[in-house]
């Protein structure tokens, strides 16, 4: 179960970073919402009832067309955070990239709701009207879904230094995907934003 669990987390995160993210191809755009509205509806199923071979063809279905997505839009922060850590720590791609979603998702609909509380409308996740609001609503039902795949969204037994987030920092900052978030991050913000994850 734990590769259907973390590969099915890592494809929904493919297909939302490459929806919000700040690209604008149309057609990239189109693929990453039917990739999305496919590994949220099938995630939960795959979890539940591993047996069940529609919804593991919807899964499977998500997962690929988040991979054209991102092949045509490219990441988010999330991702483009989540690299420099694997590096650093001894855990799946998934293990890592659920707490930096938790931060740095969380840190990004602060002033960029509309583009997250837009999917949740498409999704019929929250349609309170509220940008914010309804951005939270998506990001909790993504922590839920993590919740699920017994993906924990905290960083346990890290520790790092003002020096060592600035060095993840800079790495992170040469991914073509940061300067795609819907919030650009300066070097200070992801610094910071590493620290937040482990403490
Ligand atoms: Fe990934």
């Amino acid at each position: 179960m734990r590769p259907t669990a973390q590969g099915g987390f890592d494809a929904l995160l493919h297909a939302l970073g490459a929806l919000v993210n700040k690209d604008f191809n149309p057609i990239g755009k189109a693929i990453a919402l039917q990739a999305l509205r496919c590994c949220m509806q099938a995630l939960p199923l795959v979890l539940s009832k591993p047996d069940n071979l529609a919804a593991r063809t919807q899964m499977q279905l998500g997962a690929y067309l988040a991979g054209v997505a991102i092949g045509i839009c490219k990441v988010d922060a999330v991702h483009a955070m989540c690299t420099p850590l694997e590096a650093v720590v001894d855990m799946a791609h998934a293990e890592v990239l659920a707490p930096v979603f938790r931060v740095v998702s969380r840190y990004t609909v602060q002033t960029h709701a509309g583009v997250y509380a837009n999917t949740a409308r498409q999704l019929n996740i929250a349609g309170t009207g509220n940008d914010y609001r309804d951005a939270l609503a998506l990001i909790e039902r993504v922590e839920e879904l993590a919740r699920q795949a017994n993906i924990s969204l905290y960083l346990a037994n890290l520790q790092l230094t003002e020096q060592q987030a600035g060095q993840l920092a800079t790495q992170a900052l040469q991914s073509a995907s940061m300067s795609l978030n819907p919030r650009s991050l300066s070097y200070e913000e992801i610094s910071s934003l590493y620290l937040q994850m482990v403490n």
